[in-house]
């Protein structure tokens, strides 16, 4: 059914499910008492946001929950380096504190472009969370305030990532070859 794709596993569902629990540890601490508008970078990142608010639930925060939608592929598993704003968020950023969150910063332009977009707005803070991060891609200047793993430069799926619209179900991260 897969042709000749392979998928290895990188991170399993229970190291994603620890490292979560821990990431909203440190995201409460940082915005304890506060409203915390998070801002999720559609479609990748849905998965991980999904279980990362609810994570953050037991904690003494507010959440507010928004979403974007950036285009920035050029094919399917190379970024174009140009990312274009295809939806705006709804909720007014002006003086909250906000948290982008999405799926995994590669070269960084899609973090760098939103870190942009958003600080015109003038929210009252601005910081980044990223389930993955490959850091050894990085071109833009950037670096996400809260990272859940470090990876090396493959291409990987599931978890809410996917090849070409495929294995976003997948609960493990895997690498794709
Ligand atoms: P940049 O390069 O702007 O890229 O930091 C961020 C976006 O690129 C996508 N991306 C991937 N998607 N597996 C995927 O399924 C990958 O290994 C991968 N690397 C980058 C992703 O959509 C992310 O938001």
């Amino acid at each position: 059914m897969n042709g000749n794709i392979k998928l290895k596993t990188l991170i399993t569902e229970k190291q994603i499910k620890q490292r979560v629990a821990a990431l909203s540890r440190e995201i409460s601490a940082h915005y304890s008492g506060e409203t915390l508008m998070i801002v999720g970078l559609l479609n990748g990142s849905f998965i991980f946001l999904a279980d990362l608010v609810r994570q953050l639930n037991q904690y003494k925060l507010h959440l507010i929950v928004d979403f974007m939608r950036i285009y920035s592929y050029g094919s399917n598993t190379v970024t174009s380096g140009k990312p274009t704003l295809c939806q705006d968020v709804t909720i007014d950023v002006k003086g909250r504190h906000i948290l982008i969150v999405d799926d995994i910063l590669d070269t960084g332009h899609t973090i760098e472009y939103v870190i942009q977009y958003l600080s015109a707005f003038k929210p009252l803070s601005l910081r980044s969370c990223v389930c993955l991060d490959k850091t050894g891609r990085r071109q833009a200047n950037v670096q996400a305030d809260y990272v859940g793993f470090t990876i090396p430069d493959v291409f990987v799926v599931g978890y809410g990532l996917d090849y070409d619209g495929r294995f976003r179900e997948i609960p493990d991260i895997s690498i794709l070859s």
